[in-house]
């Protein structure tokens, strides 16, 4: 990656999923640019291409895309599409939503609303937890209360529990991976358990793919698919255009129908303009023509036993690596940390982030305590790539004193 002064190792951007400057990408945005069509009631032949070949991604039950300009704008289109359908199936609470604490899925009010990862930053007073968001526990089987092989379902009760208690809700929404959580993995067990839950009155689950999505998985193109679910809603964004904004919202037929029944037109005046489509569609051919879901497989796997040695031979401050394809997290923990009880270490993953941008290594931390290193580079990362991350790192717990 080029920065102001010189060159960078990019371990955090995901947005330039096929590389950042791909020229095929570029050079389709440049033609298209210089035709854009915007603004318009009817199909463009790009937009119809390039959504058969994003569809083709997907099971086949979600058959219906509708394209739109952002992340955020991806997670409210959901949620107003699964508040009508659920209405429809005289589901008792339409309009309310299950989501995880510390999960974040974008910046507009309804989707503020729904991350508790952005409103419990609020230190105003302003009390923004709304009546109809149910917050469950983040599902986290290392450090969190369900930590056996049975966590996943124990976490997947609380969805359950409020389904009993409210009648049920319209939507249950969480993201593939959790990112601003701290790279949490959706434990063994617990979406099939939610999601038959959910659906028993009409509800709709929506996977959030926003980050994870466009073959980081490795071994899957989209994360939802390691866990044995297939969501009525996917959403998608960031690598969707890799850094042009984009977004996609991939639906079930009979939850598009009801949305349309609603009688209210749905209009974009950006959402799928041609140019959008001609660089969605370069990203999804530089993903198949470089080989990079592959990559992001062989080298993610590459990474992740580097990472399990290091954490082995530091076990007394890195207690957890976690993670598919190159979606990883490295938890910091104190020294003093039990069994029982261990003890997040932001202060240590601090020092090795800034370690690590003072030597021209790009990652991010994050978690509720701010101990998780985030790294989701590229997929055109390479093994030699991981070689000079993994020096960075082990150079810097060397420096670390004192944590
Ligand atoms: C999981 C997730 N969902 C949604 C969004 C929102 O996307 P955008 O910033 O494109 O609106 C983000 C952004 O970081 C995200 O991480």
């Amino acid at each position: 990656m080029k920065g102001p002064d010189g060159e960078f190792l990019d371990c955090a951007n995901n947005v330039a999923g096929v590389g950042h400057s791909h020229s095929r990408v570029v050079k389709a945005g440049q033609d298209e640019l210089a035709r854009i069509q915007t603004n318009g009631r009817f199909l463009h032949p790009t937009r119809s291409r390039y959504i058969q070949k994003l569809l083709a991604t997907l099971p086949e039950e979600l058959d219906t895309l509708y394209l739109v300009n952002s992340g955020s704008e991806a997670n409210d289109l959901a949620l107003r599409m699964a508040s009508q359908y659920a209405r429809m199936k005289g589901n008792a609470n339409p309009t309310h939503t299950i989501c995880l604490d510390a999960a974040y899925h974008g910046h507009t009010q309804s989707i503020v609303d729904i991350s508790p990862y952005k409103w419990r930053q609020c230190t105003d007073g302003l009390n923004y937890h709304k009546e109809h968001v149910h917050v469950v526990s983040v599902p986290d089987t290392y450090r969190g209360a369900h930590r056996g092989v049975d966590g996943g379902e124990k976490y997947a009760q609380e969805v359950c529990d409020i389904v009993d208690m409210t009648g049920g809700v319209g939507s249950f929404i969480h993201e593939a991976i959790m990112g601003c959580g701290g790279q949490i993995v959706m434990p063994e067990g617990y979406l099939p358990k939610a999601y038959a839950k959910v659906r028993e009155n009409g509800g709709i689950c929506i996977a959030d793919e926003v980050q994870t999505g466009f073959g980081r998985a490795g071994e899957s193109f989209w994360q939802f698919e390691k866990y044995g679910v297939v969501p009525d809603i996917v959403t998608m964004g960031k690598p969707m255009g890799n850094g042009y904004p984009i977004g996609g919202v991939a639906v079930r037929r009979e939850v598009a129908e009801a949305f349309a029944n609603s009688g209210i037109e749905y209009f974009n005046t950006y959402g799928g303009n041609s140019v959008a489509c001609a660089i969605g569609e370069a990203v999804l051919d530089a993903i198949s023509s470089d080989g990079l879901q592959t990559n992001a497989n062989n080298v993610g796997s590459y990474l992740k036993s580097k990472l399990k040695n290091f954490m082995a031979k530091n076990s007394e401050v890195v207690g957890d690596v976690r993670g598919y394809g190159l979606f990883l997290g490295v938890e910091f923990i104190a020294k003093e940390s039990t069994e029982e009880e261990i003890i997040p270490n932001a202060d240590l993953c601090k020092f090795v982030v800034d370690y690590l941008k003072n030597n021209r290594i790009i990652t991010s931390r994050d978690g509720p305590d701010g101990n998780v290193l985030k790294l989701k580079p590229p997929l055109t990362f390479t093994e030699k790539d991981c070689d000079t991350l993994m020096a960075g790192i082990e150079a810097a717990l060397r420096e670390a004193k004192g944590f």
